[in-house]
């Protein structure tokens, strides 16, 4: 019988995070928001990264596209640098304990509280709220499961997920106060200076796999030629001066982030290089370095690609990794819940 919550076995913190494989490639809002940090925290956190299968079932979409995007995911996050040997990274739907989990968590969760997720309510907008699914609705729920399932301390994520850890935060809590002290409660990493990469052909809206052009989304699988291109025509703002306003000047402060992403330079500096220069200077300078960037990039995934069993062995070894930490937490949820041992 297990009293305590199960803890990293060398005393590292957990770090945890996913990314769906709901496009045919990632793009570089995924890349900066997430992966970049994926691959810090590795260095210091027990870390587990996945590819979160069983939500990209909660929209319309093709079983072999998905078969084959979830390969090319696992191959886009090695290229990232996620470090296999390293990390534990996995196939959301090879853990089973992620779905068992939610289950139990949608038990503790109120329909109201489900109802405030503003993900669902802008995807299901774009569908129709009828024609959304429940998988659509109770989304956060597994997402809570995927964390809460190995006491992850830290989870790296965009902006754009920030309300989905907070009610993981509180379905810990509330478990915890429930049935006693069972699941860390996780931390939120959002790294604030690409927290949020915008679409250049609208820099007022996120950069994001399902918009329906991709003109303005730099994907990793592009060619040197198409960042190039998506680069030389974005949308920038009036007058001349290259400052960073994100407000007053979206176009140029979403260019002068990625460039500060891409060189890890602070924004000032940049500023200062590019005073009495004008935007299309700028363009050149990032379409060149981007494009240097997601060619190496392709090089890599697409050798990553060639060998499916090695491919095949590295999600086989991260999901036995992750059932190590999944499955005596399910145990202690299952006991805490009041259920019979079999
Ligand atoms: P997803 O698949 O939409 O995105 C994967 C990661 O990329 C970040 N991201 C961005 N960051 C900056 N700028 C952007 N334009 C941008 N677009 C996407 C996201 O914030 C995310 O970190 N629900 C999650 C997947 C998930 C998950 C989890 C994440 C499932 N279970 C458990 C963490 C922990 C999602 O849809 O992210």
């Amino acid at each position: 019988m297990h009293s305590m919550a199960p803890q990293s076995r060398d005393g590292r913190p957990r770090a945890l995070s996913g990314a769906q494989p709901s496009a045919d490639s990632y793009h570089l809002g995924n890349y900066f928001g997430a992966f970049k940090q994926w691959v810090t925290l590795q260095e210091e956190f027990d870390a587990f990264y996945f590819i979160p299968d069983l939500h990209a079932i909660t929209v319309e979409y093709d079983p072999a596209l998905l078969r084959e995007r979830t390969y090319v995911a696992a191959a886009q996050m090695i290229a990232a640098g996620v470090d296999p040997g390293r990390s534990a990274l996995f196939v959301q739907s090879h853990v089973p304990e992620h779905a068992q989990l939610a289950w139990v968590l949608g038990s503790i969760t109120g329909f109201g509280e489900a109802s405030r997720m503003t993900q669902f309510k802008d995807k299901s907008v774009k569908g129709g709220q009828d024609s959304s699914s429940v998988g659509l609705f109770t989304y956060p729920i597994l997402m809570a499961a995927d964390i809460l399932i190995y006491q992850a301390d830290k989870v790296p994520v965009g902006e754009d997920q920030r309300q989905h850890i907070e009610l993981t935060r509180n379905l810990a809590q509330r478990f915890n106060h429930r049935f006693g002290e069972t699941f860390t409660v996780p931390e939120p990493h959002i790294v604030k200076s690409a927290a949020k990469i915008y679409d250049l052909q609208d820099p007022t809206a996120k950069m994001s796999g399902s918009s329906q052009s991709h003109a303005g989304v730099v994907d990793l699988t592009d060619t040197p030629q198409q960042v190039a291109k998506k680069f030389r025509s974005a949308v920038t703002d009036s007058g001349t001066e290259i400052s960073f306003d994100p407000q007053g000047k979206p176009g140029i402060s979403n260019l002068l982030t990625i460039y500060s992403a891409l060189t890890d330079r602070p924004i000032a500096d940049i500023v200062t290089e590019f005073q009495g220069q004008q935007y299309g200077h700028l363009k050149v300078a990032i379409a060149d370095l981007t494009a240097d960037f997601v060619g190496a990039f392709g090089d890599r995934t697409r050798q990553l690609l060639d060998d499916r069993s090695e491919l095949d062995r590295i999600l086989a070894d991260g999901a036995a990794r992750a059932r190590e930490v999944a499955v005596p937490t399910l145990e202690l949820v299952y006991e805490r819940s009041g259920f019979v041992t079999p």
